[in-house]
């Protein structure tokens, strides 16, 4: 009997999770005989047993497009909210699971993800992850499909706002997706040439980028373009942070956007009128670019490999040209920062760009 592979995609939604769909689905029915089967939603359609039949037509055509064809949500299988509550439906996930046959569930998924994949395979569940955000923000694999795209997107954005910043004489301060990681910023910032960049690893001083601002304006050029991450603070709400963690218990500030604040304090500090882009969801939506096609196509086949070895409980890494299966402990929970010692961030240094530490 051929066996049953059960796939979600789960979080936010990510440009390449088709084309890892598919790369997973045809290498598992064309090398192996396997079927496939995908529940809707992430989580919650694996809770509520909403599955849909992946066979070849399903996964033909997919390749190009964005989103993700079974749905997502960032439901958690322990802290699922029915009907006005919120509850653990590991047992029903379980019970699902069960009931199918499956040889294996493939999560497609971010950080959260990986945690609540990990819960599963600690019920004994055969798990298989495949790391995907935008964020880039994933522990021990070399990169997460869908970032290559955010990167192009943002990036295309900052050359765009270059020339209205120019003709204006204006500071342009433009808002890029990461959560709590830089990857995104630093990478358009660079890519785009913006003169300042702004990343959550490395908390900036408002005074300093006001002075990177105006020695910018005294060399004749009357126009910046700050990339910051929104994930990104200043010194002294990285300071708060740390003191809310020690008095009240909790672990950060939360994900609120600082960037409206931001424009208006370098407004007041330099004299140059300010406006601000916030790039938002476009970021993740449409096709994804050539890399994430590649990237994804070639996890999602290799999950298929491991799933027909047996071997679970795992996430499947990019590591150089090939792939690395991982032990789902040594990722969950884990962040990939932006190291501030990081290649990228002396390179930028090195062509003028402030971080606004110095
Ligand atoms: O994790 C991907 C991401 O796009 C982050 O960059 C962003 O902080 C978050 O998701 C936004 O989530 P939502 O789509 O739920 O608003």
């Amino acid at each position: 009997m051929s066996k049953l592979i059960g796939v979600l995609t789960a979080g936010g939604d990510s440009p390449g999770l088709n084309a890892a769909l598919r790369g997973m689905g045809k290498s598992a029915i064309e090398a192996f005989g396997m079927q496939i089967i995908g529940f809707r939603d992430g989580f919650r359609g694996l809770m509520e047993n909403r599955i849909i039949r992946l066979g070849g037509s399903e996964l033909s055509g997919i390749l190009t497009k964005g989103g993700t064809i079974l749905g997502t949500s960032r439901d958690k299988p322990h802290r699922m909210p029915v009907g006005g509550k919120i509850l653990d439906m590991t047992d029903v996930i379980e019970e699902n699971y069960r009931k199918h046959h499956l040889e294996a569930l493939v999560c497609m998924g971010g950080g959260g993800t990986q945690k609540n994949a990990l819960r599963l395979k600690e019920c004994g569940m055969n798990i298989i992850t495949l790391p995907k955000t935008i964020d880039n923000d994933v522990a021990m694999t070399d990169t997460t499909f869908g970032f290559d795209t955010a990167l192009g997107i943002a990036t295309e954005a900052i050359d765009r706002l270059h020339s209205t910043a120019h003709s204006h004489h204006r500071i342009i301060v433009v808002e890029v997706m990461g959560h709590r990681v830089g990857w995104l910023a630093l990478g358009a910032g660079m890519a785009g040439g913006a003169d300042i960049i702004l990343i959550p690893e490395i908390p900036y001083d408002t005074g300093l980028l006001a002075e990177a601002v105006l020695k910018r304006s005294r060399g004749g050029k009357r126009f910046s373009i700050v990339a910051v991450a929104e994930g990104a603070l200043s010194r002294k709400d990285a300071a708060k942070a740390i003191k809310d963690k020690d008095g009240s218990g909790k672990k950060k500030v939360p994900l609120t956007s600082k960037t409206m604040r931001l424009a208006r304090e370098l407004e007041e500090l330099t004299g140059l009128e300010s406006r601000v882009t916030i790039l938002g969801h476009l970021q993740r939506g449409g096709a994804p670019s050539a890399a994430d096609r590649i990237l994804a196509t070639r996890l999602g086949t290799a999950c298929t490999q491991f799933i027909n070895d047996g071997k679970f409980g795992i996430m499947v890494a990019a590591r150089g040209d090939g792939t690395d299966p991982v032990p789902l402990e040594d990722v969950a929970g884990k962040v990939k920062y932006v190291p501030v010692d990081h290649p990228l961030i002396e390179s930028a240094r090195r062509v003028g760009t402030c971080f606004g530490d110095q």
